[in-house]
């Protein structure tokens, strides 16, 4: 059966996004760029929450802009190939190809994604990630742990979920990132 993985850069103390808004503390250069680009090498679909498909949508047309460095075409042609699913009450049309709405969240749903997947699925944006996470639907978590405190804003991780992880491996970059890869213990 395929996975289910939770990826997402946070700040060490566990935001996604600081109390502005900003998240340009987040970026990754060229090498965490590049082993994020071979984690999700595998990704067949994308489940995201309607922000983080907003904020994603820059790679339905990245390859429109000129002299893109290789590690970001790379990725642009990873992004077009996978299908995505996008969680929104609101959205009345998709802007990228090989995109569904949902409407609400329905655990049976993503289940059956799951269990017809060749390929593993990973959940991108903190609100819908809480609800997948609290339904015990993540087999897996990607962190890739900034080196900033940024002092709140939205968390990565959900209130009110316990949730015992054994962690298969860990790497450092030279930017003072760390990786921490985690399974949810069943
Ligand atoms: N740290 C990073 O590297 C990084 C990278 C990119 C973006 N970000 C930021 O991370 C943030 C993630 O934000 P987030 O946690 O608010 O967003 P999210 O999960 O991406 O999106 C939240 C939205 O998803 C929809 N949604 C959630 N649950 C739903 C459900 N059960 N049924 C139907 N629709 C549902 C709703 O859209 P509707 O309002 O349309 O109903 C909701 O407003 C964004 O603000 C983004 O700017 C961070």
């Amino acid at each position: 059966m395929a996975k289910l993985i939770y990826s997402a850069i946070t700040s060490l103390d566990g935001y996604v996004e600081d109390k502005d808004g900003n998240f340009d503390w987040a970026a990754p250069d060229e090498e965490v760029h590049t082993f994020v680009n071979d984690l999700e090498r595998h990704v067949g679909t994308y489940l995201y929450g309607r922000r983080m498909y907003e904020t994603m949508l820059y790679w339905e047309t990245a390859h429109t802009i000129p002299d893109q460095p290789s590690f970001v075409r790379d990725f642009t042609d990873m992004w077009q190939a996978a299908e995505k699913v996008v969680y929104s009450r609101t959205l009345q049309a998709v802007s990228s190809a090989r995109t569904q709405i949902e409407r609400h969240f329905d655990p049976a749903v993503v289940q059956e994604m799951k269990d017809i997947a060749s390929r593993d699925l990973t959940v991108g944006g903190s609100d819908l990630a809480a609800q997948i996470i609290e339904a015990g639907l993540v087999d897996e978590l990607h962190l890739l742990v900034m080196p900033v405190i940024v002092g709140g804003g939205k968390r990565a991780l959900p209130n009110d979920v316990r949730l015992h992880l054994g962690l298969l491996d860990m790497d450092r970059f030279g930017s003072g990132v760390v990786h921490l890869h985690y399974r949810a213990m069943t």
